[in-house]
């Protein structure tokens, strides 16, 4: 039998459920945190420019599945898999070092204070301020998760074929709007996608073994020399003609019918999207405006379960005093 206090401490360590978010979180206990995350970006992002676009990805799928509770950063063990192998995520989320490097940086300047799901959050910021984009303040307090469900993000992630009608829906599900959809989307306006995401679109749209018609053909041309039938499906391309910077190019692109995705070209197609798509195509400020309250939104959905603080963003942090009772 568990000694009761010891049951206590550990419902103490790991209680947390729907923690009230807050900017300046850190400000007593971390106050370098937002700092330390965006130099770390920065870092890496003259080392790489597609990096900070990859991480800001994590921000959605984190989010979108248990809440932004860092399920996404942890690796397969023995008895859970992770998320990573996900059928969105698999061969394509990436830059996961990144996040390993924020953490070390962090559990050196104030070990055991910032959470992972956090880091998510202040480093999807970041790479929207250091490409361009807007800056906003961020809401911090989360906690990370126990565990991770590969079936939940097989279920709720959409595929890149998806159209804007399925892609409402499935944000409704979250109490995401319709704008907050088309907005959101606009977080193509940087990084890469595979050939594998568009072949589909490109020689055999919804099986009709056409090309998508929604496709301007010069733009069709250019991505069937990019991503032959047959090809390597891991050659990636561009999400919109600048992907190194945040801004409105994006909903251009789509107005111009170059938009990447099946899923950022339909936004365009739809009536119920269009809308928006055109506002934003011609007023960035609209846009960049509508990103922060949306972003904020997509940060606000919360996990009820249990949390605690990963030392390391990959593994759930040991319990000895646990195993060892239960041993
Ligand atoms: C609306 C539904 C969405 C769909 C269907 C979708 C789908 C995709 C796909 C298929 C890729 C490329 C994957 C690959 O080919 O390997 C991608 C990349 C990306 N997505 Fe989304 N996405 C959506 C929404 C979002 C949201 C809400 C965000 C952020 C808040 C986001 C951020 C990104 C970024 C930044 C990239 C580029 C990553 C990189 O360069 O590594 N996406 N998305
Ligand atoms: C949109 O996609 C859904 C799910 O794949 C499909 O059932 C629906 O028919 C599509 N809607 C249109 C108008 O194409
Ligand atoms: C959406 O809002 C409703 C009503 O306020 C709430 O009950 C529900 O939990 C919310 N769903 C999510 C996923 O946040
Ligand atoms: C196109 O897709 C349909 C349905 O998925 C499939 O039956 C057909 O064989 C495909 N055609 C080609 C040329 O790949
Ligand atoms: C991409 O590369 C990975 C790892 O090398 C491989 O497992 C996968 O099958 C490739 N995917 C495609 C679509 O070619």
């Amino acid at each position: 039998m568990i000694p009761l206090f010891i049951v206590f401490v550990l419902f103490m360590s790991t209680v947390s459920s729907a923690a009230t978010l807050r900017p300046g979180f850190y400000k007593e206990t971390c106050p370098d945190a937002e700092s330390i995350v965006r130099n770390v970006m920065r870092k890496n992002m003259i080392k790489e420019p597609r990096s900070v676009s990859s991480v800001m990805r994590f921000q959605f799928h984190d989010c979108f599945v248990n809440g932004c509770d860092g399920s996404l950063l942890l690796d397969d063990t023995p008895t859970q898999k992770g998320e990573k192998q996900g059928l969105s995520n698999v061969n394509s989320l990436r830059s996961f070092e990144v996040v390993d490097e924020v953490k070390a940086e962090l559990e050196k300047a104030c070990p055991g204070i910032v959470s992972c799901a956090d880091i998510i959050i202040m480093a999807a910021r970041d790479a929207v301020a250091l490409t361009g984009g807007p800056y906003w303040e961020v809401k911090l307090g989360r906690k990370d998760s126990l565990s991770a469900s590969i079936e939940k993000a097989d279920a709720i992630m959409p595929s890149p074929r998806a159209n804007a009608s399925f892609l409402i829906d499935l944000f409704a599900k979250f109490n995401l709007s319709v704008k907050d959809l088309v907005v959101l989307s606009g977080s193509h306006s940087i990084g890469q996608a595979r050939c594998f995401s568009i072949v589909f679109r490109l020689y055999n749209q919804s099986g009709s073994g056409k090309p998508d018609p929604a496709m301007d053909p010069k733009f069709r041309e250019k991505l069937n020399k990019l991503c032959p039938l047959g090809g390597d499906g891991n050659v990636t391309g561009d999400l919109d003609s600048t992907p190194t910077i945040f801004d409105n190019v994006y909903f251009k692109d789509l107005v111009a019918r170059r938009g990447f995705l099946n899923s950022d070209q339909t936004l365009y197609t739809f009536p119920q999207t269009r809308g928006y798509v055109t506002l934003f195509s011609q007023d960035q400020d609209a846009f960049f405006k509508a990103f922060i309250e949306s972003m904020i939104k997509l940060g606000d959905l919360q996990s009820d379960e249990p949390g605690e603080i990963r030392k390391n963003c990959r593994v759930v942090n040991s319990r000895p005093v646990n195993l060892r009772l239960e041993a």
